[in-house]
């Protein structure tokens, strides 16, 4: 399956197929100085069939994990392009999750003043959400996404046959944004997870979230209106994430697509509709409740850029297949976080 993201000049392809990865010279000039990102998780062989394409490639592997988004793993990176020979006709190649996806897409956006990007995603979240939409970036220490740019890539080559490796959490947290792009914009797409077997089903679940991003990414490149819908259950989750979340020398807690899945149930108006998400997160294996620090979230979310100006936007769904706009006070967000525990 293809589909093309048309952004005037900086329009691409995705390529959806089985084994799409051992074909990547038919559809990219590979034949130049090519770094290829991966990280220490990410199984070896995905990248050696990448570069066993390219005549003048070489593999970065950067540890696995969000710490990896760092200036430091960035500038280690920019060296290993300067040092692969790379120069402004050169080519970056993320084979991996978000994390190699951001890191190389922002190593990308910056090398020499920009070089060619293409992201190969290996985990459901990169296939369904992270590798398309031109957003790239590092961490600042424990503030995410601080250091990035809007950078689209050349082309998005996802290969299914890559997730029979994901570790079954990781590949049900991906399939949150799947859930999402289905609340708001697709109401098919919902009905596959509630009837369907995500197994099954997944390339049909992939095509169908990137048909939703890719709508409306084409409306809004650089998130000034419609993009914002795509943040819904973000605004609470990127709270439930901080406090709660999986980063740095914190293991336990939650991954992005859990706190996303948490923070889409408050903002969904229909009680009826949210019983059936809850049952199909249940059924999937994703937190129903969550058990967090009220105070510390609503703190959290207080900070954020959001939050600023008294006032904070959230994306509610009043029904299957909508979104509106609600630009609450910031006194609000005490019911919010309470609704979640009702
Ligand atoms: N740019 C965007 O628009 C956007 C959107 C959402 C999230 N993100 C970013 O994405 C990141 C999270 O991405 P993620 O959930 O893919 O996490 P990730 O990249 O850390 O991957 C999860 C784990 O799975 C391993 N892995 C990857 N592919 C594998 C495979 N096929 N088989 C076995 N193991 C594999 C990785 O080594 C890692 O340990 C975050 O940094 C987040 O900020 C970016
Ligand atoms: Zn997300």
């Amino acid at each position: 399956m293809k589909l093309s993201m048309r952004l005037g000049p900086r329009s691409y392809d995705i390529i959806l197929k089985r084994g799409a990865l051992a074909n990547l010279s038919q559809l990219a000039w590979l034949d130049r100085p090519v770094l290829i990102v991966t990280d220490s998780g990410v199984p070896a062989e995905y990248a050696q069939k990448v570069a066993a394409q390219c005549p003048h490639g070489t593999i970065a592997t950067v540890p696995q994990g969000e710490a990896s988004k760092s200036l430091k793993v960035y500038g280690q990176l920019l060296q290993q392009a300067l040092d692969a020979g790379l120069d402004r006709g050169g080519l970056v190649i993320a084979v991996g999750g978000g994390v190699v996806g951001d890191l190389a897409g922002f190593v990308a956006a910056t090398f020499m003043r920009g070089v060619d990007f293409i992201n190969c995603p290996t985990t459901t979240l990169s296939q369904i959400d992270s590798s398309i939409g031109g957003k790239v970036a590092v961490d600042l220490g424990d503030a995410k996404n601080i250091v990035g740019a809007f950078w689209q890539p050349k082309l998005v080559v996802i290969d299914p046959d890559t997730l029979s490796t994901l570790p079954r959490r990781h590949y049900i947290n991906g399939l949150a944004e799947a859930i999402k792009a289905g609340l708001i914009c697709d109401p098919q797409l919902f009905l596959l997870f509630e009837n369907g077997d995500v197994d099954a089903d997944i390339e049909d679940i992939i095509y169908r979230s990137l048909l939703v991003k890719k709508k409306i990414v084409e409306q809004d490149e650089t998130e000034h209106g419609a993009r914002a819908a795509l943040n819904f259950g973000h605004t609470l989750g990127h709270g439930i994430e901080a406090v709660r979340g999986i980063k740095g020398r914190r293991t336990k807690g939650y991954f992005h697509g859990e706190c996303v899945a948490l923070g889409m149930l408050p903002m969904i108006e229909d009680r009826q509709l949210q019983k059936r998400v809850r049952a199909v997160y249940r059924k999937l294996g994703l937190p129903a409740r969550a058990t967090y620090n009220k105070e510390q979230v609503l703190a959290y979310m207080r900070h954020d850029k959001k939050a600023r100006g008294g006032s904070v936007t959230l994306v509610k769904v009043p029904g299957l297949g909508c979104w509106r706009l609600d630009k609450a006070p910031l006194e609000a967000l005490e019911t919010l976080v309470g609704l979640d525990k009702a």
